[in-house]
């Protein structure tokens, strides 16, 4: 502020009314919305079922990569793909830029999408090179079929269990539920002797009759976040002994 004041008391030709900030030149600056470091995206199948397409989430199937800049003059854009010189107007049927900007809109991404998209915005003043972002398919593949397992533990005893989940982009969240041998009944697991890690194993610290679920059976559950996809698998049941208790009360017993 002070050094604006000198400037007017000692530069006689110069006024704050006439000051043309046409003329001054400013590089360009970014003003977009941050992107995501990693933007996903879900292939639309042709056979994809109204079903399946109703459950992706909108976002995926159409995405945005935010470029704006200010500067003076205004700034041209410029993209790079995968570190080479990316033209969006040659692939007119799957991505827009935005007029007036450098945002690019894409609508029915497919695999040969996938990449590290950067901007660049340039005027006479300068040059700004923004983040790149990372454009990648999201999917998830389905547990191995396997037959539920019935295992045989002891009252009592600590039991754990790993889950194998199937591979997914991003990778799967997993963690186990109880679900109904009829289809359609969920139910999480709360008792305060079992926990699991983000591993996928389920740990039962000691073995309680409760645990003991006749019409249910544990099944591993394996989330990919961004398709708001599950898949199901990994299941088993418990069948409980208490051959130490018969033992015990056997020993007593044998001692009357
Ligand atoms: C950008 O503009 C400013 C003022 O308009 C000037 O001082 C500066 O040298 C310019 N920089 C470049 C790289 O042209
Ligand atoms: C088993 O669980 C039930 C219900 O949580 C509890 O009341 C009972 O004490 C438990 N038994 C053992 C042996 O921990």
């Amino acid at each position: 502020m002070r050094s604006f004041i000198l400037l007017l008391l000692f530069s006689g030709h110069l006024s704050a009314g006439n000051v043309d900030w046409s003329v001054i030149e400013t590089p360009p600056q970014f003003v977009h919305d941050k992107n995501a470091d990693t933007v996903f995206f879900k292939v639309e199948k042709s056979g994809m079922s109204d079903e399946s397409a109703k459950n992706t989430p909108g976002n995926l199937l159409e995405q945005t990569i935010h470029c704006l800049a200010n500067g003076n003059p205004r700034p041209s854009y410029r993209w790079k793909k995968d570190g080479k010189s990316f033209l969006p107007s040659m692939f007119p049927e799957k991505v827009v830029q935005k007029p007036g900007e450098g945002s690019l809109v894409f609508s029915r991404l497919d695999e040969t999408d996938a990449g590290l998209y950067q901007c660049e915005a340039e005027n006479s003043n300068g040059t700004a090179v923004d983040r790149p972002v990372r454009v990648q398919e999201t999917w998830i593949r389905h547990f191995k079929t396997a037959e539920p397992e019935v295992v045989v533990v002891e009252v009592g005893d600590p039991y754990q269990r790993n889950c194998s989940p199937p591979a997914s982009n991003p990778t799967a969240r997993v963690y186990w539920i109880l679900m109904g041998k009829e289809p359609g009944h969920f139910e999480t697991i709360s008792s305060s002797h079992i926990s699991s890690n983000e591993q996928g194993t389920l740990f039962f610290h000691y073995v309680n009759e409760t645990d003991l679920k006749s019409d249910r059976y544990y099944t591993c559950t394996a989330e990919n976040i961004e398709l708001k996809d599950y898949k199901f698998g990994n299941q088993f049941s418990l069948q409980i002994t208490n051959n130490k208790r018969r033992s015990c009360e056997f020993f007593i017993s044998s001692f009357k």
